[in-house]
């Protein structure tokens, strides 16, 4: 399984994880075979990317998700709720806020082993409900690798799922422009962090520090940060590992106006924010529990061969095993076997493959083999 651009896809590939429209609507399901409708229809979507298998490159194990698609689901309903209730000037639901946190800790401490080995895919309109659940997500894992006990996690928890609740409050057409603000646009995006909180701490069941999430999310370590410029540890410590998951989940996503980073890019890019913008203990704490080259991802080894990951320690995430598909100038090898990569202290792995790079490999390896046979699919009428 790989991700692949929308402007990559191609006819007969088949779609290795299904897409969810945030009220659980399928809008393709996994094992579909993509063709030219479907491919137009991600394109009007906004959808830039899609995981797809392949057969080619040998067999893969299933990479499990660090919590279930129904908690997923689940989570990104009752978000999607809360802030509908908001809008038709209800009361958000908070107990199901509450029970969705508890749920997702469930799983998170019964699955701590696992590494984050991929980002969601979502279309535009939903990205405010798959953002707060996965901002949710990475504090929490950050919580845990912290050593958090329950009672810290859940108050983390709940100022994580509502970090960005005041966006409700602002104009939504400035919330969804797909582009850069204006001056003046940024200053009334900034009031959602002050918004955010004069909300929650209206609810006598969300603690003020859960309110200080969405008020200090923004504020960043070297004082640079708004709406009030704290610095360092004036500002609370779930406010300070937020802002790194916040930053670590936008960066992961596509947005309209560009695509997403893939993974170690972002963790460049947030490790080179450390002791600026985040606390560099936050930092590592939430990048212990990412796959810099995940499994399904192509990279090429210090001798210029190129390779598949195919397994991914915790332990040793720069060295998982990887699978020889091809020499340096890119020709598929006759036979394919496996490098540990732990086990060797003389190769390693200097890079991802850029999409570009990546498309040609697949190509060549295609090619060999002839195409794909065409499937029959089962997919939502949205398609
Ligand atoms: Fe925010």
């Amino acid at each position: 399984m790989y991700r692949v651009g929308v402007d990559f896809l191609q006819d007969g590939m088949q779609v290795a994880r299904s897409i969810y429209r945030s009220d659980g609507r399928v809008l393709l399901a996994a094992g579909t075979r993509l063709n030219k409708r479907y491919i137009k229809r991600l394109h009007e979507l906004g959808i830039r990317s899609v995981y797809v298998r392949n057969d080619e490159l040998g067999p893969l194990d299933p990479v499990p998700d660090i919590v279930s698609e129904q908690t997923r689901l689940e989570s990104l309903q009752a978000v999607r709720e809360g802030f509908n209730s908001l809008e038709n000037k209800r009361r958000i639901n908070m107990a199901a806020i509450r029970q969705t946190v508890d749920n997702l800790i469930d799983e998170l401490l019964a699955n701590s082993e696992v590494l984050i080995n991929c980002s969601d895919i979502r279309s535009y309109d939903d990205y405010t409900f798959h953002h707060s659940v996965n901002v949710c997500i990475l504090a929490l894992m950050t919580g845990i690798t912290l050593g958090y006990h329950q009672l810290r996690l859940k108050e983390l928890g709940v100022g994580a799922l509502l970090h960005d609740v005041g966006k409700i409050r602002i104009d939504q057409e400035i919330i969804c422009k797909p582009g850069p603000l204006t001056p003046e646009e940024f200053e009334q995006v900034k009031e959602h962090a002050r918004q955010g909180f004069e909300i929650l701490r209206t609810y006598d069941e969300v603690g003020l520090l859960s309110a200080h999430v969405a008020f200090q999310h923004h504020e960043r370590w070297d004082g640079r940060g708004y709406p009030r410029g704290l610095v360092g540890r004036k500002i609370h410590e779930y406010a300070r590992i937020v802002a790194v998951a916040d930053v670590f989940d936008a960066l992961s996503a596509d947005r309209p106006y560009r695509r997403a980073c893939p993974v170690h890019e972002v963790v460049n890019l947030i490790r080179s924010m450390s002791g600026t913008s985040f606390d560099p203990q936050y930092v590592e704490a939430l990048l212990a529990n990412v796959a810099i080259f995940p499994v399904g991802s192509l990279v090429v080894l210090s001798t210029g061969d190129i390779g598949l990951v195919v397994d991914v320690d915790r332990n040793a995430p720069t060295r998982p095993v990887v699978r020889h598909l091809a020499d340096r100038n890119m020709n598929p090898v006759p036979k394919r076997h496996e490098i540990r990569l732990q086990n060797l202290s003389t190769v390693y792995i200097s890079r991802a493959l850029s999409e570009t790079e990546t498309a040609k490999v697949l190509k060549r390896i295609a090619l060999k083999k002839g195409p794909p046979a065409l499937e029959v699919s089962q997919t939502s009428s949205d398609m």
